[in-house]
Parts: C-alpha cells; structure tokens; sequence
C-alpha cells in the first residue's frame, strides 16, 4: 500500500496518522460540508466552480470560509503533488469544528479542515459500451439538497437500495417529478432533446451536470431545463447519470426494464465524446 498523505487542520500526515476528536460537530451531527473534485494526470478539473459551490454550500449552513479561493487552491495542489497517483479524486470537508454537544452554533469555534486524495478510476470500458443498471424511489430526503453537506443519511440509504440490486444509482421523484439520484445527477433524452431538472432546493447543482451543459450548448444540441414527471424518465429514450467520479454514464436498465433500445443512445455517444475531448483539453491546459 503507498501512503496515503493527507491535510488535517494545518499540518499534512499519513492518513492512518490523523485524528480528530470525537466531539467534532462532524461527527456528532453531521454538521458540516465537502467537495469532490476529480484531478486528471494531476490536473484538478472545474476546481474553481468546485470552490465556488464549497462558498455556497458554507453561506448555507453560515460557516465562514477559513480559506480563500487561492488557498484552497494551493492546497489542493499540494496535496495533489504528496499523493502518488496520476489520476486523484479530492475529498475536501469543512466541518463547525469541535465543541461541547449542543445543537446551536458554539461561540468562536474553529472549522476543521480535511482534505484528503485517493486514486481515481474512470468508469469501466464496459459501463460506458453497455450501460448502467439503477433503480427509483421516492425521494424522501430533506429540502436543502442544494447544499452539499456531509449529513448524508437520506443519500446513504439510497444508494444502499441500489447497491443491494447490483445497480449503480436509485434515481428519486419528489411528488412525481425526477429530482436526482442517490450521489449523481440525472438527465433524460427523448428523441434529440435532451432534458434536466433545473437547479433549486432539491438538487445538488452539479459540476457535471453544468459541465454537460455547456458541451450540449456548445454542440447547439437541444436541450431543455424543466419540471420532468416519472412517466417521462419511464418513457425516456435515453437516461444519464453524471458526476465528478462517475463523469457521464447511459443508463440502460431502469427497475429492471430496458431504456429505450437497451443501448446506449446516439446522444450519449455523442455528449460522452465532446466530454472526453473537454478532459484532455483541460489536462493540456494544465
Ligand atoms: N457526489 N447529486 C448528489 C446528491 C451528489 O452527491 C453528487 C456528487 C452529484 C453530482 O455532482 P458533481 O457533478 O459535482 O460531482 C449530484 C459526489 C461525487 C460524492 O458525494 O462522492
């Protein structure tokens, strides 16, 4: 096993090294935030808009940020350069630091700052020429999905569904309307159009997802943000799920039914080249 280097509240260490105490808000309540950013041959990719959503997701649940923009930065670039895989995938947390239980806000408590690397693997060859298999549910998390915030039991026992059926995502309806799924996004293609719920308070605004935007927009493909009920994702001719570690991903089997034609979709295929070509164009810019 390579050592695994790690940032915890000012000072870098191995990973089996770190401790934080046990009445970190974190781990009591789960107060507190993260990022995943993916780092391509040492490359973090759209790590400003990560950071942008970190100062959101922070502004939400009113934790000053203990770091700029620059510093979040440099940080994240270092510990990039102590870890040694080519491919990194950041996870970065905030937490309201550590004091005596109770639930309102301590006085003059520091965050903790956690960040750490692991390898990062793009999706599997076969994920992407065959498709993925998820499940639905109704969507019974609460109303501040928009944050992206380490209490993440609702999203936990989701995921837990699907990977219990051997699938890769539960894809949620909030009052018979597709919100997201279980830690990605979702879009929906019926014929050439291509459909997503717009961002608000009961998803997560996804890098990816805006990252798929643009590409689409670029490539002057149709797309449409709207409102998308259940029977439109069950009648859809494509489904997609995307984020940071799963990129864009077709989803061919969905409750057990197939998607369309079963195969991937003319569109994915598509959307999923401009986005490798967006990858390497990040990396070469460096
Ligand atoms: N999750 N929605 C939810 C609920 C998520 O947890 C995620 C990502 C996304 C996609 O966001 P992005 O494209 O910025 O990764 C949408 C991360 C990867 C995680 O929790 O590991």
């Amino acid at each position: 096993m390579q050592t695994q280097t790690i940032y915890l509240n000012g000072s870098f260490m191995p990973l089996e090294e770190a401790r934080i105490p046990v009445l970190d808000r974190g781990f009591i309540f789960g107060d507190g935030v993260y990022e995943v950013i993916p780092v391509y041959s040492g490359h973090p990719f759209r790590m400003e808009q990560h950071l942008r959503r970190l100062q959101n997701s922070l502004d939400a649940i009113r934790i000053a940020n203990p770091m700029t923009l620059a510093r979040w930065s440099n940080l994240a670039r270092r510990v990039i350069s102590l870890n040694p895989w080519k491919d990194q995938s950041i996870y970065l947390q905030v937490t309201r630091g550590v004091a005596r239980r109770d639930h309102a806000f301590p006085q003059k408590t520091a965050p903790t700052v956690f960040m750490m690397s692991n390898p990062l693997t793009p999706p599997a060859r076969n994920l992407i020429t065959a498709g993925v298999a998820c499940i639905t549910a109704t969507d019974n998390r609460w109303l501040r999905c928009d944050i992206k915030s380490t209490s993440l039991l609702g999203n936990v026992l989701m995921r837990q569904r699907s990977a219990e059926r051997g699938c890769i995502e539960t894809i949620m309806f909030r009052d018979g309307f597709l919100s997201e799924a279980s830690a990605s996004n979702v879009f929906v293609v019926h014929g050439k159009v291509i459909s997503a719920p717009p961002n608000n308070h009961l998803v997560l605004p996804g890098t990816t997802y805006d990252v798929v935007m643009e590409l689409a927009g670029k490539a002057r493909l149709p797309l449409k943000l709207r409102e998308i009920s259940e029977d439109e994702v069950r009648n859809a001719d494509e489904i997609w799920v995307t984020s940071a570690t799963k990129e864009v991903l077709p989803v061919t089997r969905l409750d057990g039914k197939a998607v369309g034609s079963g195969k991937p979709g003319t569109v994915y295929k598509r959307i999923y080249r401009l986005y490798q070509e967006y990858k390497r164009t990040v990396m070469r810019r460096g």
